[in-house]
């Protein structure tokens, strides 16, 4: 079904996020501006097995304005929602597969590990990527980037995240543009292409966000994943106006953003939309703080959208005062 107040902020947000950064647009890119927008974090994976296609339309069903895949690629060169390199938490690739492992030392330790780019598509299909969930998932499948771009279409957006760029590229890979190309199939390859599909493409790799934005040319939106012993130098004037010459966004992570809320209108002053991870209800009576948190982020902190575990209770509206 479609939501065609929603359709109208993407919309509005997929021809502001990626125009030229002049300072006259930034006041476009704000939430204030186009609603502070949900993205469904490995779909609504609180709920639902990550990055299948049951936590995929669930989100959807929860209001939704963007679905997160994680991207690895097969050995057959087909991109595939799933979050890690390999197979072993998220599936029973360890009992379908029992032979095709790699071993690696770890902190002194030999171990096993199945990694989704020694297996074909057709083999990565007969794993159940489900029953690790819990109940009732049984024997769902790991799906291709085309399959969520297909549910998405028209629906909602996408957010997919390059993930493990420079792996890929030592195998031989260019995620990158097996990334355009699965777009273009699809018609999504350029900037506002489709309003009530908009994509942003993510990745902490500086490096594969200049490769799509400077060697392959691509004006779609990109969110730039800030984390980890450089954050802090990325969040400072300077680090977010050279974020700006590659990317139109930054996504920190949340606990970095309480370390510096300044960090928000830095962002945006440079142009950058802001959009932090991950929000999620910790514990069986945990949905009132998760609402609490995610409206401190949002109507206070001033973010444009947040990552989300939980779409069901990201907060459409400000708290009522004194509630
Ligand atoms: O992409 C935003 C957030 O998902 C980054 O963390 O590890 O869940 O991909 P991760
Ligand atoms: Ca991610």
């Amino acid at each position: 079904m479609k939501r065609p107040v929603r359709t109208v902020l993407l919309a509005a947000l997929a021809l502001c996020v990626g125009c030229s950064l002049e300072s006259t647009e930034q006041a476009d890119l704000s939430a204030e501006s186009v609603g502070a927008l949900l993205v469904a974090h490995r779909g609504a994976s609180a709920y639902a097995p990550e990055h299948t296609m049951a936590a995929y339309q669930l989100a959807l069903e929860q209001g939704a304005d963007f679905i997160e895949p994680d991207l690895q690629l097969t050995q057959d060169g087909v991109l595939i929602a799933l979050h890690d390199l390999t197979l072993d938490r998220t599936t029973n690739a360890r009992e379908v597969f029992p032979d095709r492992f790699r071993e690696e030392l770890v902190r002194g330790e030999t171990v096993r590990r199945w990694y989704a780019n020694d297996f074909t598509l057709e083999e990565i299909r007969q794993l159940d990527a489900g029953s690790w969930f819990g109940e009732g998932f049984e024997g769902v499948q790991v799906p291709t980037l085309s399959e969520v771009i297909e549910l998405a279409s028209g629906q909602a957006g996408i957010f997919p995240e390059t993930k493990a760029p420079e792996v890929y590229g030592d195998r031989g890979y260019n995620m990158e543009q097996l990334l355009l190309d699965e777009l273009e199939r699809y018609g999504l390859h350029r900037r506002n292409a489709d309003p009530s599909t908009p994509v942003v493409i993510q990745s902490f790799s500086a490096e594969s966000l200049k490769i799509l934005r400077h060697d392959l040319a691509s004006d779609l939106p990109l969110t730039f994943l800030v984390s980890g012993p450089a954050a802090d130098e990325w969040l400072t004037a300077e680090g977010l106006a050279e974020i700006s010459g590659f990317a139109t966004g930054i996504g920190p992570t949340r606990n970095l953003l309480l370390e510096h809320p300044d960090a928000v209108d830095l962002a945006h002053e440079a142009g950058l939309t802001v959009i932090p991870w991950t929000f999620a209800a910790r514990g069986p009576d945990g949905s009132a703080s998760a609402i609490e948190e995610m409206a401190h982020f949002l109507f206070e902190l001033g973010v444009d959208g947040l990552f989300t575990n939980n779409p069901d209770l990201f907060p459409r509206t400000p708290p009522e005062e004194g509630s």
